[in-house]
């Protein structure tokens, strides 16, 4: 009955023919990590500052291609009416239009725009433009009260989306909320060419060795031959015998729906080894966001499953090295957890 209201619902609010929801296609998809009114978090910030500075192009690019590697996927399935009402929806929030820029190269001299880069944007964007320092990796690139993280400028995302006069304008305005300070009184439109040029040079990172295998499965799900009560106890226990803390279990849709319906037949059991955490967090503070710490046991057709999400999938996410290692390791533990509880 309730799944027969809720369809009755959505098929009256849904007027034939009407003009995709930018806002609803935008709390979908983009909230979890721009934030709900675009303050930014996992992803960069889209605050009028910022909108000031791109294009409708480039936003619409940079949806539909992402950011390959760099966490943001990519939305190419969306049609080009719900790409765009989504950048509706992003300039609503300022209420001016966005710049327009021309789509000619801007001629400049790599050779002589490294020094320059060299000289005044690698301690923030890394050598290789990764925004990751030279072998410090992604969060002493920067200093600890950025609260943003510099952009991966040799990500092909952004290479695709970006035009040259673009980022001319960004390097002449700088973005106070990432402390991007303002090169327009440090380099002359020449020099800005020059960087320019070079930073058209930067290549992304070659995929990380060891990670194919953890590549593509959002999460692991094991069929446990016990019956519900029995496996949660199996993982309490197993995740107790991997020195891991655990936390009063949730039911899954606590929150969602009112106490009285509930299922309780789905439960999340929230763990945590603080030491690995904080040596995690230590690597890049983003990743608790995203970390879920969690074993899900669901009964579900009468079958008991154990579920995980991709730990070392998700932390390679993140393109650092030492993260993308850390996170192997949490997966095998988790998995041999899993295993554990459902032998
Ligand atoms: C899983 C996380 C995630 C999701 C989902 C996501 N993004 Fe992003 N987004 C990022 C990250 C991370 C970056 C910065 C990439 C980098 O560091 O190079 C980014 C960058 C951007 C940028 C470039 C900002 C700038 O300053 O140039 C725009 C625009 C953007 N995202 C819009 C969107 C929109 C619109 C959606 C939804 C359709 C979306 N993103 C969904 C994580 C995400
Ligand atoms: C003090 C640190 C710092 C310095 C120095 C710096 N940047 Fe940035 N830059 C950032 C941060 C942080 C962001 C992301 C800010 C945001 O979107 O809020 C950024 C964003 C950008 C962007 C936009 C990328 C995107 O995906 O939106 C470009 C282009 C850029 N920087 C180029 C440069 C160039 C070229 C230089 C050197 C001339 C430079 N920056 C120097 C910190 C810095």
């Amino acid at each position: 009955m309730k799944k027969f209201t809720n369809l009755l619902l959505l098929i009256l609010s849904l007027p034939l023919h009407a003009a995709p929801d930018g806002k609803a296609l935008y709390e979908e998809h983009c909230s979890v990590c721009h934030n709900f009114t675009g303050k930014g978090g996992i992803g960069l910030p889209l605050t009028p500052e910022i909108l000031s500075q791109v294009s409708d192009d480039y936003l619409a690019r940079t949806i539909r291609v992402g950011r390959p590697g760099r966490i943001m996927p990519s939305f190419n399935t969306m049609s080009d009416a719900q790409v765009a009402a989504i950048v509706r929806y992003i300039r609503s929030w300022s209420g001016k239009p966005g710049p327009v820029f021309e789509k000619v190269r801007i001629k400049g001299d790599a050779s002589k725009g490294k020094p320059l880069y060299e000289k005044h944007c690698v301690r923030c964007h890394g050598k290789d433009g990764s925004g990751e320092g030279p072998g410090t990796g992604v969060t002493l690139s920067r200093e600890r009260s950025f609260m943003v993280m510099p952009a991966a400028l040799n990500n092909p995302g952004f290479q695709h989306s970006a035009s040259d006069a673009m980022i001319h304008d960004i390097i002449q305005a700088g973005r106070k909320v990432g402390g991007m300070p303002s090169f327009r009184n440090k380099l002359s439109d020449e020099q800005i060419a020059h960087v320019i040029a070079y930073v058209r040079t930067l290549q992304p990172p070659k995929p990380k060795q060891g990670m194919e295998e953890w590549r593509g499965k959002p999460a692991y799900v094991m069929e446990s031959p016990y019956d519900f009560e029995t496996t949660v106890e199996n993982v309490r226990q197993a995740l107790t015998g991997a020195n891991f803390r655990i936390f009063p279990a949730r039911y899954l849709e606590q929150g969602l729906t009112d106490e009285f319906s509930v299922n309780t037949r789905q439960i999340s059991i929230r763990f945590c080894n603080f030491k690995e955490l904080y040596h995690l967090l230590n690597i890049d503070p983003r990743l608790g966001t995203v970390l879920p710490c969690r074993i899900n046991v669901i009964e579900k057709d009468g079958k008991v499953l154990v579920i995980s999400a991709n730990v070392a999938q998700l932390a390679g996410l993140f393109n650092n090295q030492e993260l993308s290692e850390v996170g192997v390791l949490m997966e095998e533990i988790i998995l041999s957890v899993m295993e554990e509880a459902t032998l």
